[in-house]
Protein backbone atom coordinates (compact mmCIF):
# COMPACT_ATOMS: atom_id res chain seq x y z
CA UNK A 1 0.00 0.00 0.00
CA UNK A 2 1.41 3.08 -0.76
CA UNK A 3 1.88 6.09 1.95
CA UNK A 4 -1.00 8.30 2.32
CA UNK A 5 1.48 10.87 2.55
CA UNK A 6 3.51 9.87 -1.02
CA UNK A 7 0.37 10.36 -2.83
CA UNK A 8 0.55 13.00 -5.58
CA UNK A 9 -2.87 13.90 -4.03
CA UNK A 10 -1.92 14.47 -0.42
CA UNK A 11 1.14 16.21 -1.67
CA UNK A 12 -0.98 18.59 -4.13
CA UNK A 13 -3.13 19.23 -0.90
CA UNK A 14 0.33 20.55 0.85
CA UNK A 15 1.22 22.83 -1.61
CA UNK A 16 -2.72 24.09 -1.72
CA UNK A 17 -2.80 24.66 1.82
CA UNK A 18 0.43 27.29 1.90
CA UNK A 19 -1.97 29.35 -0.26
CA UNK A 20 -4.98 28.90 1.70
CA UNK A 21 -3.09 29.46 5.24
CA UNK A 22 -2.91 33.28 5.25
CA UNK A 23 -6.60 33.20 3.78
CA UNK A 24 -9.02 34.86 6.31
CA UNK A 25 -12.00 33.69 6.29
CA UNK A 26 -13.50 37.65 6.31
CA UNK A 27 -11.60 37.55 2.75
CA UNK A 28 -13.05 34.23 1.81
CA UNK A 29 -16.36 35.67 2.60
CA UNK A 30 -15.96 38.89 0.44
CA UNK A 31 -14.53 37.03 -2.36
CA UNK A 32 -17.10 34.41 -2.33
CA UNK A 33 -20.70 35.92 -1.77
CA UNK A 34 -22.30 32.61 -2.88
CA UNK A 35 -20.23 30.52 -0.54
CA UNK A 36 -22.91 29.60 1.81
CA UNK A 37 -24.89 28.61 -0.93
CA UNK A 38 -22.33 26.30 -2.10
CA UNK A 39 -21.00 24.91 1.30
CA UNK A 40 -24.24 23.18 2.56
CA UNK A 41 -25.58 20.05 2.47
CA UNK A 42 -29.14 18.32 3.73
CA UNK A 43 -29.09 14.84 4.48
CA UNK A 44 -31.19 12.86 6.39
CA UNK A 45 -32.95 15.18 8.42
CA UNK A 46 -29.94 17.19 8.94
CA UNK A 47 -28.51 20.52 7.41
CA UNK A 48 -25.00 21.26 7.22
CA UNK A 49 -23.25 24.25 6.81
CA UNK A 50 -19.53 23.74 5.93
CA UNK A 51 -19.54 27.57 4.67
CA UNK A 52 -16.93 28.77 7.39
CA UNK A 53 -14.32 26.71 6.76
CA UNK A 54 -10.79 27.60 5.83
CA UNK A 55 -11.33 26.19 2.23
CA UNK A 56 -12.21 27.42 -1.16
CA UNK A 57 -13.57 24.75 -4.16
CA UNK A 58 -10.34 24.35 -4.77
CA UNK A 59 -9.75 22.85 -1.39
CA UNK A 60 -12.74 20.74 -1.47
CA UNK A 61 -11.91 19.14 -4.91
CA UNK A 62 -8.19 18.49 -3.86
CA UNK A 63 -9.66 16.80 -0.37
CA UNK A 64 -12.18 14.45 -2.38
CA UNK A 65 -9.69 13.46 -4.71
CA UNK A 66 -7.42 12.47 -1.87
CA UNK A 67 -10.19 9.97 -0.88
CA UNK A 68 -10.82 8.30 -3.98
CA UNK A 69 -7.07 8.15 -4.27
CA UNK A 70 -7.61 6.28 -0.89
CA UNK A 71 -10.31 3.64 -1.67
CA UNK A 72 -13.14 5.43 0.36
CA UNK A 73 -15.21 4.61 -1.93
CA UNK A 74 -14.07 0.37 -2.44
CA UNK A 75 -14.13 0.60 1.92
CA UNK A 76 -17.36 1.33 2.07
CA UNK A 77 -18.90 -0.90 -0.58
CA UNK A 78 -16.93 -3.52 1.55
CA UNK A 79 -18.22 -2.31 4.48
CA UNK A 80 -22.08 -2.15 3.59
CA UNK A 81 -21.50 -5.50 2.27
CA UNK A 82 -19.95 -7.71 5.35
CA UNK A 83 -16.44 -7.82 4.02
CA UNK A 84 -13.99 -8.36 6.96
CA UNK A 85 -12.78 -5.23 6.90
CA UNK A 86 -11.80 -5.15 11.02
CA UNK A 87 -8.21 -7.19 9.84
CA UNK A 88 -6.82 -7.27 13.12
CA UNK A 89 -9.69 -8.96 14.70
CA UNK A 90 -11.11 -11.02 11.22
CA UNK A 91 -14.24 -10.02 11.13
CA UNK A 92 -16.82 -7.11 9.50
CA UNK A 93 -17.96 -4.36 11.17
CA UNK A 94 -21.40 -4.21 10.23
CA UNK A 95 -23.53 -2.34 12.46
CA UNK A 96 -25.26 -0.88 9.00
CA UNK A 97 -27.17 -4.19 9.71
CA UNK A 98 -28.90 -3.47 12.78
CA UNK A 99 -30.70 -0.68 11.30
CA UNK A 100 -31.17 -2.02 7.84
CA UNK A 101 -34.61 -0.76 7.41
CA UNK A 102 -35.18 -1.89 3.99
CA UNK A 103 -35.81 -5.74 2.74
CA UNK A 104 -32.47 -5.89 1.28
CA UNK A 105 -30.71 -8.94 2.88
CA UNK A 106 -27.12 -8.25 4.20
CA UNK A 107 -24.36 -11.42 4.16
CA UNK A 108 -21.81 -12.87 6.47
CA UNK A 109 -20.07 -15.64 5.64
CA UNK A 110 -22.97 -16.53 3.05
CA UNK A 111 -25.35 -16.05 5.97
CA UNK A 112 -28.05 -13.31 5.74
CA UNK A 113 -27.86 -11.80 9.21
CA UNK A 114 -31.45 -9.98 8.84
CA UNK A 115 -33.27 -12.53 9.90
CA UNK A 116 -31.86 -12.84 13.18
CA UNK A 117 -31.31 -8.98 13.57
CA UNK A 118 -34.87 -8.93 13.46
CA UNK A 119 -35.46 -11.64 15.88
CA UNK A 120 -33.67 -9.91 18.31
CA UNK A 121 -35.56 -6.50 17.88
CA UNK A 122 -38.49 -8.59 18.34
CA UNK A 123 -37.73 -10.06 21.86
CA UNK A 124 -36.17 -6.70 22.68
CA UNK A 125 -39.70 -4.97 21.78
CA UNK A 126 -41.79 -8.08 23.56
CA UNK A 127 -39.60 -7.40 27.13
CA UNK A 128 -40.42 -3.41 26.64
CA UNK A 129 -43.95 -3.74 26.45
CA UNK A 130 -44.17 -6.40 29.39
CA UNK A 131 -42.13 -3.94 31.23
CA UNK A 132 -43.90 -0.65 30.05
CA UNK A 133 -47.42 -2.13 30.74
CA UNK A 134 -46.50 -3.49 34.02
CA UNK A 135 -47.06 -7.60 32.89
CA UNK A 136 -43.13 -8.01 33.79
CA UNK A 137 -43.89 -8.47 37.90
CA UNK A 138 -40.97 -8.75 40.05
CA UNK A 139 -40.30 -11.51 42.72
CA UNK A 140 -43.02 -9.58 45.27
CA UNK A 141 -45.32 -8.95 42.73
CA UNK A 142 -44.64 -5.78 41.84
CA UNK A 143 -44.23 -4.22 38.53
CA UNK A 144 -41.04 -3.19 37.41
CA UNK A 145 -40.20 0.98 37.57
CA UNK A 146 -36.66 1.53 37.55
CA UNK A 147 -34.19 0.27 35.42
CA UNK A 148 -30.46 0.23 36.34
CA UNK A 149 -28.24 -0.40 33.55
CA UNK A 150 -24.97 -2.18 34.38
CA UNK A 151 -22.44 -1.96 31.35
CA UNK A 152 -19.27 0.33 30.25
CA UNK A 153 -17.92 2.06 26.98
CA UNK A 154 -19.73 1.10 24.91
CA UNK A 155 -22.12 -0.68 26.74
CA UNK A 156 -23.02 1.96 28.41
CA UNK A 157 -21.63 5.69 26.93
CA UNK A 158 -24.87 4.67 23.84
CA UNK A 159 -27.98 4.17 26.60
CA UNK A 160 -27.23 6.64 28.72
CA UNK A 161 -26.64 9.62 25.93
CA UNK A 162 -29.81 8.36 23.99
CA UNK A 163 -31.57 8.07 27.33
CA UNK A 164 -30.57 11.83 28.04
CA UNK A 165 -31.12 13.29 24.71
CA UNK A 166 -34.75 11.37 24.71
CA UNK A 167 -36.11 12.01 28.09
CA UNK A 168 -38.91 13.28 27.18
CA UNK A 169 -39.87 10.44 24.87
CA UNK A 170 -39.99 8.11 28.39
CA UNK A 171 -42.43 6.51 29.80
CA UNK A 172 -43.51 8.74 32.74
CA UNK A 173 -43.40 6.16 35.53
CA UNK A 174 -40.20 4.16 34.61
CA UNK A 175 -36.57 5.71 35.46
CA UNK A 176 -33.23 4.42 34.21
CA UNK A 177 -30.03 4.65 35.68
CA UNK A 178 -26.83 4.10 34.14
CA UNK A 179 -23.74 2.49 36.46
CA UNK A 180 -20.49 2.03 34.87
CA UNK A 181 -17.28 2.81 37.04
CA UNK A 182 -15.82 0.18 39.07
CA UNK A 183 -16.04 3.21 42.01
CA UNK A 184 -18.79 1.05 44.34
CA UNK A 185 -19.81 4.89 45.18
CA UNK A 186 -21.16 4.61 41.37
CA UNK A 187 -23.37 1.65 41.81
CA UNK A 188 -24.20 2.74 45.81
CA UNK A 189 -25.52 6.08 44.55
CA UNK A 190 -28.09 4.41 41.93
CA UNK A 191 -29.40 2.18 44.27
CA UNK A 192 -29.65 4.70 47.47
CA UNK A 193 -33.13 5.52 47.26
CA UNK A 194 -34.80 2.29 45.07
CA UNK A 195 -37.20 -0.21 45.66
CA UNK A 196 -35.64 -3.52 45.01
CA UNK A 197 -38.92 -5.56 44.35
CA UNK A 198 -39.42 -2.77 41.44
CA UNK A 199 -35.66 -2.49 40.42
CA UNK A 200 -34.42 -4.63 36.93
CA UNK A 201 -30.73 -5.13 36.00
CA UNK A 202 -30.06 -4.88 32.34
CA UNK A 203 -26.55 -6.40 32.67
CA UNK A 204 -24.84 -5.36 29.28
CA UNK A 205 -21.65 -6.76 28.14
CA UNK A 206 -20.49 -8.11 25.05
CA UNK A 207 -18.06 -9.83 26.06
CA UNK A 208 -19.35 -11.19 29.83
CA UNK A 209 -16.16 -10.38 31.34
CA UNK A 210 -15.22 -7.08 31.14
CA UNK A 211 -14.30 -6.53 35.18
CA UNK A 212 -16.04 -3.29 35.81
CA UNK A 213 -19.75 -4.92 34.88
CA UNK A 214 -19.28 -8.46 36.29
CA UNK A 215 -18.26 -6.67 39.93
CA UNK A 216 -21.26 -3.91 39.76
CA UNK A 217 -23.66 -7.13 38.64
CA UNK A 218 -21.92 -9.14 41.32
CA UNK A 219 -22.86 -6.55 43.80
CA UNK A 220 -26.11 -5.47 42.25
CA UNK A 221 -27.30 -9.41 42.60
CA UNK A 222 -25.78 -9.04 46.22
CA UNK A 223 -27.74 -6.68 47.36
CA UNK A 224 -31.31 -7.44 45.77
CA UNK A 225 -31.26 -11.20 47.39
CA UNK A 226 -30.30 -9.48 50.45
CA UNK A 227 -33.04 -7.02 50.31
CA UNK A 228 -35.89 -9.44 48.95
CA UNK A 229 -34.73 -12.38 50.13
CA UNK A 230 -32.65 -11.87 53.64
CA UNK A 231 -28.87 -11.52 54.02
CA UNK A 232 -28.29 -15.26 54.25
CA UNK A 233 -29.87 -15.12 50.67
CA UNK A 234 -26.99 -12.84 49.72
CA UNK A 235 -24.46 -15.60 49.29
CA UNK A 236 -25.56 -18.09 47.68
CA UNK A 237 -26.92 -16.79 44.68
CA UNK A 238 -27.05 -20.49 43.03
CA UNK A 239 -29.45 -21.71 45.05
CA UNK A 240 -33.16 -22.58 43.83
CA UNK A 241 -35.00 -19.62 46.02
CA UNK A 242 -32.13 -16.73 44.78
CA UNK A 243 -31.94 -17.80 40.92
CA UNK A 244 -36.05 -17.20 41.03
CA UNK A 245 -35.71 -13.81 42.80
CA UNK A 246 -32.85 -13.05 40.06
CA UNK A 247 -34.97 -14.52 37.04
CA UNK A 248 -37.98 -11.51 37.61
CA UNK A 249 -34.81 -9.16 38.12
CA UNK A 250 -31.86 -9.77 36.26
CA UNK A 251 -31.47 -9.73 32.42
CA UNK A 252 -28.39 -9.67 30.11
CA UNK A 253 -27.68 -8.34 26.97
CA UNK A 254 -24.65 -10.26 25.75
CA UNK A 255 -23.07 -12.21 22.83
CA UNK A 256 -21.99 -14.88 25.74
CA UNK A 257 -24.43 -17.55 26.53
CA UNK A 258 -22.50 -19.94 28.89
CA UNK A 259 -21.23 -16.80 30.93
CA UNK A 260 -24.61 -14.88 31.19
CA UNK A 261 -25.99 -18.79 32.38
CA UNK A 262 -22.64 -18.89 34.80
CA UNK A 263 -24.13 -15.99 36.11
CA UNK A 264 -27.43 -17.13 36.85
CA UNK A 265 -29.70 -15.32 34.05
CA UNK A 266 -31.79 -17.54 32.24
CA UNK A 267 -30.05 -17.46 28.86
CA UNK A 268 -32.59 -18.87 27.30
CA UNK A 269 -35.91 -16.64 28.56
CA UNK A 270 -33.74 -13.45 29.62
CA UNK A 271 -30.73 -13.12 27.00
CA UNK A 272 -30.87 -10.90 24.33
CA UNK A 273 -28.10 -11.53 21.82
CA UNK A 274 -25.73 -9.63 19.73
CA UNK A 275 -23.14 -10.51 17.35
CA UNK A 276 -19.33 -10.22 17.45
CA UNK A 277 -19.52 -8.16 14.26
CA UNK A 278 -21.33 -5.09 16.26
CA UNK A 279 -18.41 -3.54 17.68
CA UNK A 280 -19.10 -1.56 21.06
CA UNK A 281 -18.80 1.49 20.60
CA UNK A 282 -21.52 0.68 17.57
CA UNK A 283 -23.89 -1.21 19.58
CA UNK A 284 -26.73 1.30 20.28
CA UNK A 285 -29.28 -0.10 17.66
CA UNK A 286 -28.37 -3.84 19.24
CA UNK A 287 -29.84 -5.01 22.11
CA UNK A 288 -27.10 -2.54 23.81
CA UNK A 289 -29.78 -0.01 23.65
CA UNK A 290 -32.66 -2.34 25.41
CA UNK A 291 -32.90 0.19 28.46
CA UNK A 292 -33.76 2.94 25.74
CA UNK A 293 -36.30 0.84 24.49
CA UNK A 294 -37.89 -0.13 28.10
CA UNK A 295 -37.96 4.00 28.95
CA UNK A 296 -38.73 5.25 25.06
CA UNK A 297 -40.81 2.18 23.41
CA UNK A 298 -40.11 -0.18 20.75
CA UNK A 299 -41.65 2.60 18.06
CA UNK A 300 -40.07 5.39 19.14
CA UNK A 301 -37.15 3.41 19.20
CA UNK A 302 -37.71 2.00 15.66
CA UNK A 303 -37.60 5.59 14.56
CA UNK A 304 -34.37 5.54 16.35
CA UNK A 305 -33.50 3.23 13.45
CA UNK A 306 -34.88 4.72 10.93
CA UNK A 307 -33.11 8.15 11.09
CA UNK A 308 -29.96 5.53 11.37
CA UNK A 309 -30.65 3.98 8.21
CA UNK A 310 -31.55 6.97 6.35
CA UNK A 311 -28.27 8.38 7.07
CA UNK A 312 -26.48 4.97 5.66
CA UNK A 313 -28.39 5.06 2.87
CA UNK A 314 -27.21 9.09 2.07
CA UNK A 315 -23.59 7.46 3.17
CA UNK A 316 -23.75 4.75 1.23
CA UNK A 317 -25.54 6.49 -1.99
CA UNK A 318 -24.33 9.86 -2.46
CA UNK A 319 -21.23 10.84 -4.10
CA UNK A 320 -18.61 11.49 -2.38
CA UNK A 321 -18.80 15.43 -2.72
CA UNK A 322 -22.09 15.28 -1.95
CA UNK A 323 -22.19 13.27 0.87
CA UNK A 324 -22.20 14.33 4.45
CA UNK A 325 -19.94 12.10 6.83
CA UNK A 326 -17.57 12.46 4.06
CA UNK A 327 -17.37 16.17 3.84
CA UNK A 328 -16.90 16.50 7.50
CA UNK A 329 -14.51 13.28 7.36
CA UNK A 330 -12.42 15.60 4.81
CA UNK A 331 -12.92 18.76 7.05
CA UNK A 332 -11.62 17.33 9.70
CA UNK A 333 -8.29 15.98 8.01
CA UNK A 334 -7.68 19.46 6.11
CA UNK A 335 -7.33 20.57 10.06
CA UNK A 336 -5.76 17.53 11.25
CA UNK A 337 -3.01 16.95 8.45
CA UNK A 338 -2.67 19.83 7.34
CA UNK A 339 -3.13 22.77 9.66
CA UNK A 340 -2.02 20.27 12.70
CA UNK A 341 -4.77 21.19 14.80
CA UNK A 342 -4.31 18.40 17.48
CA UNK A 343 -7.91 18.90 18.72
CA UNK A 344 -11.43 19.65 18.29
CA UNK A 345 -14.82 20.49 19.47
CA UNK A 346 -18.19 19.30 19.44
CA UNK A 347 -20.79 22.11 21.29
CA UNK A 348 -24.48 20.98 20.62
CA UNK A 349 -26.99 23.56 21.75
CA UNK A 350 -28.92 21.28 23.69
CA UNK A 351 -29.11 20.54 27.45
CA UNK A 352 -30.57 16.48 26.26
CA UNK A 353 -27.23 16.35 23.91
CA UNK A 354 -25.08 16.25 27.81
CA UNK A 355 -23.75 13.21 27.02
CA UNK A 356 -23.52 13.72 23.30
CA UNK A 357 -19.26 14.58 23.58
CA UNK A 358 -18.65 11.71 25.64
CA UNK A 359 -20.60 8.73 23.36
CA UNK A 360 -18.68 10.70 20.65
CA UNK A 361 -14.96 10.51 22.61
CA UNK A 362 -15.08 6.81 22.38
CA UNK A 363 -16.66 6.63 19.11
CA UNK A 364 -13.77 8.89 17.80
CA UNK A 365 -10.86 8.03 19.65
CA UNK A 366 -11.30 4.16 20.57
CA UNK A 367 -11.57 4.37 16.31
CA UNK A 368 -9.25 6.20 15.34
CA UNK A 369 -6.49 6.63 18.31
CA UNK A 370 -3.80 4.30 16.49
CA UNK A 371 -0.13 4.48 15.50
CA UNK A 372 0.32 1.73 13.57
CA UNK A 373 -1.17 1.11 9.89
CA UNK A 374 -3.40 -1.83 8.41
CA UNK A 375 -0.03 -3.20 7.41
CA UNK A 376 1.26 -3.07 10.40
CA UNK A 377 3.52 -0.53 9.61
CA UNK A 378 3.79 3.22 12.06
CA UNK A 379 1.98 6.19 10.47
CA UNK A 380 4.11 8.55 9.93
CA UNK A 381 1.47 10.98 10.08
CA UNK A 382 -1.19 12.43 12.40
CA UNK A 383 -4.17 10.36 13.23
CA UNK A 384 -7.11 10.47 15.19
CA UNK A 385 -7.87 14.40 16.85
CA UNK A 386 -8.63 15.00 20.67
CA UNK A 387 -12.16 14.95 21.20
CA UNK A 388 -13.40 17.56 23.33
CA UNK A 389 -16.60 19.83 24.43
CA UNK A 390 -19.92 20.46 26.04
CA UNK A 391 -22.97 22.12 25.67
CA UNK A 392 -23.80 25.40 24.94
CA UNK A 393 -24.54 27.85 26.39
CA UNK A 394 -22.24 26.55 29.49
CA UNK A 395 -18.98 25.91 27.44
CA UNK A 396 -19.62 29.68 26.10
CA UNK A 397 -18.87 30.63 30.29
CA UNK A 398 -16.26 27.51 30.41
CA UNK A 399 -13.64 27.41 27.61
CA UNK A 400 -14.42 30.01 24.94
CA UNK A 401 -12.24 32.26 26.13
CA UNK A 402 -9.24 29.89 24.28
CA UNK A 403 -11.57 29.54 21.19
CA UNK A 404 -12.06 33.19 20.86
CA UNK A 405 -8.42 34.60 21.98
CA UNK A 406 -6.49 31.47 22.73
CA UNK A 407 -3.24 30.47 21.01
CA UNK A 408 -4.79 27.10 19.63
CA UNK A 409 -6.60 26.66 16.36
CA UNK A 410 -9.70 24.23 17.67
CA UNK A 411 -12.16 23.48 14.70
CA UNK A 412 -16.02 23.43 15.87
CA UNK A 413 -18.71 21.37 15.21
CA UNK A 414 -22.10 23.15 16.45
CA UNK A 415 -25.26 21.54 16.70
CA UNK A 416 -28.76 22.84 16.70
CA UNK A 417 -32.70 22.81 16.15
CA UNK A 418 -35.12 24.57 15.30
CA UNK A 419 -37.64 23.66 17.68
CA UNK A 420 -36.67 22.48 21.43
CA UNK A 421 -37.02 18.77 22.24
CA UNK A 422 -39.58 18.97 25.13
CA UNK A 423 -42.13 20.64 23.05
CA UNK A 424 -42.88 17.71 21.03
CA UNK A 425 -44.19 16.46 24.01
CA UNK A 426 -45.31 18.92 27.03
CA UNK A 427 -48.66 20.52 26.15
CA UNK A 428 -47.57 23.33 28.17
CA UNK A 429 -44.06 23.82 27.22
CA UNK A 430 -44.11 27.34 25.08
CA UNK A 431 -46.30 28.72 28.22
CA UNK A 432 -43.54 28.85 30.37
CA UNK A 433 -40.15 28.78 28.09
CA UNK A 434 -41.19 30.21 24.79
CA UNK A 435 -38.38 32.71 24.97
CA UNK A 436 -35.82 30.21 25.84
CA UNK A 437 -35.12 28.86 22.53
CA UNK A 438 -34.87 31.54 20.07
CA UNK A 439 -32.04 33.16 22.89
CA UNK A 440 -30.60 29.67 22.62
CA UNK A 441 -30.20 29.33 19.29
CA UNK A 442 -29.18 32.71 18.52
CA UNK A 443 -26.41 32.29 20.99
CA UNK A 444 -25.10 29.45 19.20
CA UNK A 445 -24.97 31.65 15.50
CA UNK A 446 -23.61 34.10 16.90
CA UNK A 447 -20.70 32.18 18.31
CA UNK A 448 -19.82 30.71 14.67
CA UNK A 449 -20.13 34.80 13.30
CA UNK A 450 -17.98 35.62 15.98
CA UNK A 451 -15.57 32.78 15.80
CA UNK A 452 -15.15 32.99 11.91
CA UNK A 453 -14.91 36.78 11.34
CA UNK A 454 -13.43 37.90 15.05
CA UNK A 455 -12.97 41.80 15.36
CA UNK A 456 -10.34 43.78 13.78
CA UNK A 457 -8.55 45.89 16.25
CA UNK A 458 -9.50 49.18 13.44
CA UNK A 459 -13.08 48.15 15.02
CA UNK A 460 -12.76 48.15 18.43
CA UNK A 461 -10.78 51.28 17.69
CA UNK A 462 -13.33 52.86 16.53
CA UNK A 463 -15.58 52.01 19.61
CA UNK A 464 -13.54 54.28 21.50
CA UNK A 465 -11.17 51.22 23.36
CA UNK A 466 -7.99 52.97 24.50
CA UNK A 467 -4.86 51.84 22.67
CA UNK A 468 -3.72 49.49 25.09
CA UNK A 469 -6.55 48.03 25.88
CA UNK A 470 -6.84 47.06 22.17
CA UNK A 471 -5.07 44.15 21.62
CA UNK A 472 -7.25 42.64 24.82
CA UNK A 473 -10.69 43.47 23.17
CA UNK A 474 -9.93 42.24 19.64
CA UNK A 475 -10.47 39.27 18.32
CA UNK A 476 -8.70 37.59 15.16
CA UNK A 477 -11.65 35.14 13.49
CA UNK A 478 -10.62 32.72 11.23
CA UNK A 479 -11.68 29.92 13.09
CA UNK A 480 -13.24 27.48 11.17
CA UNK A 481 -16.92 25.92 12.47
CA UNK A 482 -19.37 23.64 11.02
CA UNK A 483 -23.15 24.08 11.71
CA UNK A 484 -25.36 21.36 11.98
CA UNK A 485 -29.25 21.86 12.30
CA UNK A 486 -32.34 20.06 12.12
CA UNK A 487 -35.58 20.31 12.93
CA UNK A 488 -35.75 18.94 16.81
CA UNK A 489 -34.17 16.45 18.40
CA UNK A 490 -36.26 13.42 17.74
CA UNK A 491 -35.03 9.48 18.03
CA UNK A 492 -35.26 9.77 13.99
CA UNK A 493 -32.66 12.55 14.37
CA UNK A 494 -30.52 11.17 16.68
CA UNK A 495 -30.28 8.21 14.61
CA UNK A 496 -29.23 10.00 12.02
CA UNK A 497 -26.41 12.30 14.23
CA UNK A 498 -24.90 9.11 15.46
CA UNK A 499 -24.55 7.50 11.60
CA UNK A 500 -22.99 11.15 10.45
CA UNK A 501 -20.81 10.71 13.13
CA UNK A 502 -20.05 6.69 12.66
CA UNK A 503 -19.40 7.31 9.54
CA UNK A 504 -17.34 10.02 9.21
CA UNK A 505 -14.59 8.47 11.54
CA UNK A 506 -14.53 5.57 9.46
CA UNK A 507 -13.87 7.58 6.06
CA UNK A 508 -10.90 9.17 8.24
CA UNK A 509 -9.20 6.05 9.17
CA UNK A 510 -9.58 4.64 5.69
CA UNK A 511 -7.42 8.03 4.37
CA UNK A 512 -5.15 7.40 7.59
CA UNK A 513 -5.02 3.79 6.57
CA UNK A 514 -5.53 2.60 10.21
CA UNK A 515 -7.88 0.02 11.57
CA UNK A 516 -10.81 1.99 12.97
CA UNK A 517 -12.83 -0.96 14.60
CA UNK A 518 -10.48 -2.76 17.13
CA UNK A 519 -9.37 -1.46 20.35
CA UNK A 520 -5.65 -2.76 21.42
CA UNK A 521 -4.49 0.36 23.70
CA UNK A 522 -7.35 -0.96 26.08
CA UNK A 523 -5.43 -3.92 27.46
CA UNK A 524 -2.31 -3.41 28.31
CA UNK A 525 -3.54 -1.45 31.60
CA UNK A 526 -6.33 -3.54 31.84
CA UNK A 527 -3.68 -6.43 32.18
CA UNK A 528 -1.60 -4.89 34.78
CA UNK A 529 -4.56 -3.84 36.89
CA UNK A 530 -5.33 -7.33 37.34
CA UNK A 531 -1.27 -7.84 38.66
CA UNK A 532 -1.91 -4.82 40.90
CA UNK A 533 -4.29 -5.80 42.45
CA UNK A 534 -2.94 -8.76 44.45
CA UNK A 535 -0.44 -6.96 45.67
CA UNK A 536 -2.65 -3.94 46.89
CA UNK A 537 -4.78 -6.56 49.07
CA UNK A 538 -2.52 -9.22 50.04
CA UNK A 539 -1.81 -9.49 54.19
CA UNK A 540 1.68 -9.77 53.80
CA UNK A 541 4.02 -7.23 52.37
CA UNK A 542 4.29 -8.58 48.29
CA UNK A 543 7.90 -8.35 46.99
CA UNK A 544 6.92 -6.18 44.33
CA UNK A 545 8.66 -6.07 40.84
CA UNK A 546 7.86 -2.78 39.19
CA UNK A 547 9.58 0.24 38.41
CA UNK A 548 10.52 2.53 41.80
CA UNK A 549 7.34 4.73 41.11
CA UNK A 550 5.06 2.42 41.07
CA UNK A 551 6.65 0.50 43.86
CA UNK A 552 6.65 3.40 46.18
CA UNK A 553 2.57 3.95 45.34
CA UNK A 554 1.63 0.69 46.04
CA UNK A 555 3.54 0.90 49.43
CA UNK A 556 2.09 4.34 50.28
CA UNK A 557 -2.04 3.00 49.31
CA UNK A 558 -0.92 -0.56 51.42
CA UNK A 559 -0.56 1.86 54.30
CA UNK A 560 -3.28 4.06 53.95
CA UNK A 561 -6.25 1.56 52.80
CA UNK A 562 -8.53 0.88 55.56
O1 LIG B 1 -12.98 -0.08 26.60
C1 LIG B 1 -12.78 -1.26 25.89
C2 LIG B 1 -14.06 -1.95 25.55
O2 LIG B 1 -13.74 -3.17 24.97
C3 LIG B 1 -14.99 -1.16 24.66
O3 LIG B 1 -14.69 -1.21 23.33
C4 LIG B 1 -16.31 -1.75 25.00
O4 LIG B 1 -17.31 -0.92 24.59
C5 LIG B 1 -16.19 -1.87 26.50
O5 LIG B 1 -14.84 -2.22 26.72
C6 LIG B 1 -17.12 -2.84 27.18
O6 LIG B 1 -16.95 -4.17 26.76
P1 LIG B 1 -18.03 -5.27 27.06
O7 LIG B 1 -19.31 -4.89 26.37
O8 LIG B 1 -17.46 -6.54 26.52
O9 LIG B 1 -18.24 -5.35 28.54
Amino acid sequence: MVRVTDLPEWQALQAHYQQIAPLHLRDLFCKDPNRAERFHLEAAGWFLDYSKNRITQQTMDFLVRLAKACGVEEARRQMFSGEKINRTENRPALHVALRNRSSQPIWVDGQNVMPQVQQVLHQMAQFAEKIRSGQWLGATGLPIRNIINLGIGGSDLGPAMAYEALKPYRHPKIQVRFVSNIDGGHLASALEDLEPAQTLFIVVSKTFTTLETIANATTARRWLLARLGGPELADRPQCPEARQIVARHFVAVSTQREAVAQFGIDAQQNMFGFWDWVGGRYSLPSAVGLSLMVAIGSDQFFQMLEGYHAMDQHFYTSPLHQNMPVILALLGIWYRNFFHAPTYAVIPYEQGLCRFVAYLQQLDMESNGKAATQEGTPAAWPTGPILWGDVGTNAQHAFFQLLHQGTHLVPCDFIGFARPTWSAVRQDYHQWFADHHDRLIANLLAQTEALAFGKPADQVRTEGVPDWLVPHHSFPGNRPTNTLLAERLTPYSLGSLIALYEHKIFVQGVIWQINSFDQPGVELGKQLASKILPELISPQQPPLGHDSSTNQLIRWYRQHRA
